[in-house]
């Protein structure tokens, strides 16, 4: 039987149940002015809470830094900054609360939390955060840049004045996670010394370090970015202890893992020298995928520091302070290249490899109300137009998504390529290469995605206006951009190329559309005859609670049907999945 849309509309009102996202939240950060968010107007000044979200899974985690310059954990409260926050926390969200740098004492100041104060302010964020329904999370302000005699001061701690030591006991009562990015901070700082904290951490700049800064800083108490990554490192690695601790009880640590689940892996950037210099050189470090990168030298005199090599020993900048990058989602190495010094040796990377690959035309439906699809592909780009490569963008088979297909030329090692962008990384992505092959043989390519080739087989489809998806599995995806690259692997070419998935979010091209717009703006393509199309509604678990033939399918209306939620939708017409998509309908 065919059903209209206004029929659909009913059947979704009754089918609702249950189907939102329960993995998403937020963590809200209040806290001072070494937790802020910056303008880029004063970069690289940068608050721990502007770069937090990288360490977290940003397809499941938003950020909304609240914190501010100047308070106290008196007076962020007495401004109403905390009643404010109460419309934006959704039950299962995190506060996370660092206070500390103006609660101390400095003299006579309004702002000022004397230390037997402090555990009665901070008790009022836990309490709140309590009442809302979410989780607090009690972060010890990060050492200041103090230093007497050469050893490190932690001006938190000492002289009887031990702010830290009240947070941790009043977490500990309170059944509250203690995030101690004091002793963190304090223990790395102090191996680290003092020369290379004030240059690479903190807010303390020569003249002409940056254009920002023409006068330089000198600052103990603010950071620069690289400074707060580290920041944002230590409380991702205080987060990832949580599970074993020993002070919480097993239902804070449950209503804490959504948190400590959704941290992102963190991978090597290894930095070392061409010669042994002395002077200064970025530490290696562990960095999640599309974290903020800065790498440095501050050559002694008598050293000429050259330029910056990459893992293939290509110079990738001149300048002694190479910012605005982001860490890839891969382990990887840079070489400061200094004049007398050795030849770069490249790193040892992962060689090629080749994957199985298995073909969805093995995947059943069935009306029964579980079935087995493809979820994990999140994203999907169009294919038809690539930047460059030997072969036509066609229209005259229809069925394809988007704005056409690839036909790459019949002949051995005719190639393509495409420039992607990906928001997030994985070391274990599907890939997915939906296409056609009219022919009666398999089609074989290589399919290069940023460096690392897999041999992708296609079998045939019956005819070229028959579309199949074809899966490989253990795809290396970085959050950055990434150069694909498809060729051919014998006379015959390949198949007929529409579009290429991933099972991450995030996956663009610039000058592409994606696959949303692939079907709301070209639906006429997407259901190209007047035959009946069947939609399938998964709930964000892969349970089937729509399976249903249609006569016309309108995807703007179908969208504004849905209540809020995250989908998989997939679209199947002359037993044929058009597509399959994840959607997320907003409130
Ligand atoms: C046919 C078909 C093309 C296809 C070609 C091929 O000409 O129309 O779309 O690309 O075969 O063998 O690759």
């Amino acid at each position: 039987m065919k059903k209209t849309l206004s029929t659909l509309f009913i059947l979704l009102v009754m089918a609702t149940v249950a189907i939102t996202d329960s993995t998403s939240f937020t963590i809200h950060v209040i806290g001072d002015s070494t937790v802020a968010t910056y303008k880029s107007s004063v970069y690289p000044q940068t608050g721990w809470g502007q770069v937090v979200g990288s360490f977290f899974n940003e397809s499941q985690v938003l950020i909304n830094n609240v914190a501010i310059g100047g308070r106290s954990s008196k007076t962020f409260f007495t401004d109403g900054r905390l009643a404010a926050l109460k419309s934006q926390v959704k039950p299962g969200d995190y506060l996370f609360v660092q206070f500390g740098h103006n609660d101390r004492y400095f003299g006579s100041n309004a702002r000022q939390v004397p230390l037997d104060s402090f555990a009665y302010f901070l008790k009022i964020y836990l309490d709140s955060a309590k009442s809302w329904n979410a989780i607090p999370v009690l972060v010890s302000p990060m050492v200041m840049n103090a230093w007497s005699n050469g050893t490190m001061r932690n001006v938190f701690t000492e002289n009887g004045s031990d702010y830290r030591g009240v947070m941790e006991k009043l977490a500990k009562e309170q059944d509250v996670a203690f995030i101690d990015l004091n002793m963190r901070s304090y223990e790395d700082c102090k191996k680290w010394g003092q020369t290379y904290i004030t240059s690479f951490l903190y807010h303390h700049y020569d003249v002409g370090d940056y254009p920002n800064w023409p006068q330089g800083s000198n600052d103990g108490t603010h950071f620069q970015e690289n400074g707060s990554v580290s920041n944002a490192r230590w409380i991702a690695n205080e987060i990832a202890s949580l599970s074993s601790s020993t002070y919480l009880s097993n239902q804070t640590k449950q209503n804490l893992l959504p948190l400590i689940s959704s941290l992102k892996p963190h991978y090597v950037v290894t930095v070392k020298a061409n010669k042994s210099v002395s002077g200064l050189i970025s530490k290696t470090a562990s960095f999640p995928a599309g974290a903020p990168l800065t790498l440095r030298v501050k050559p002694a005199s008598g050293e000429t520091f050259e330029y910056w090599a990459d893992a293939d020993c290509r110079q990738v900048s001149t300048s002694q302070i190479y910012y605005g990058i982001q860490a890839p989602g891969k382990p990887t190495t840079y070489t400061a290249m200094f004049k007398g010094g050795s030849a770069c040796v490249q790193a040892s990377v992962p060689s090629s490899s080749s994957n199985e690959v298995s073909s969805s035309s093995s995947v059943e439906v069935s009306s029964s109300s579980v079935i087995v699809i493809r979820p994990e592909i999140l994203s999907w780009v169009d294919m038809a137009n690539p930047d460059s490569g030997s072969g036509t963008t066609d229209v005259n088979h229809e069925g394809y998504t988007g704005e056409g297909f690839w036909n790459i030329e019949n002949a051995l090692g005719s190639k393509a390529f495409y420039q992607l962008e990906s928001k997030n990384a994985s070391t274990n992505a599907v890939m997915a290469i939906r296409y056609a092959n009219g022919s009666t043989e398999t089609r074989s390519m290589k399919v290069t995605l940023d460096g690392w080739t897999y041999s992708v087989v296609f079998p045939p489809t019956e005819t070229w206006a028959t579309w199949d998806t074809i899966f490989v599995e253990d795809v290396w995806v970085d959050a950055v951009s990434m150069p694909l690259v498809i060729e051919s692997t014998s006379e015959t070419g390949g198949p007929n190329i529409d579009a290429l998935g991933l099972s991450v979010l995030g996956l663009t091209r610039e000058g592409s559309i994606t696959s949303i717009e692939m079907i709301s703006k070209n639906k006429s393509l997407l259901f190209s005859n007047n035959n009946p199309v069947q939609i399938l509604l998964f709930d964000a678990l892969g349970t089937c609670f729509l399976n249903q033939q249609f006569s016309s399918f309108e995807y703007e209306n179908f969208m504004s049907s849905l209540a809020p939620g995250v989908y998989y939708i997939k679209g199947i017409q002359e037993g044929k999945t058009f597509f399959e998509q994840r959607v997320t309908k907003k409130k």
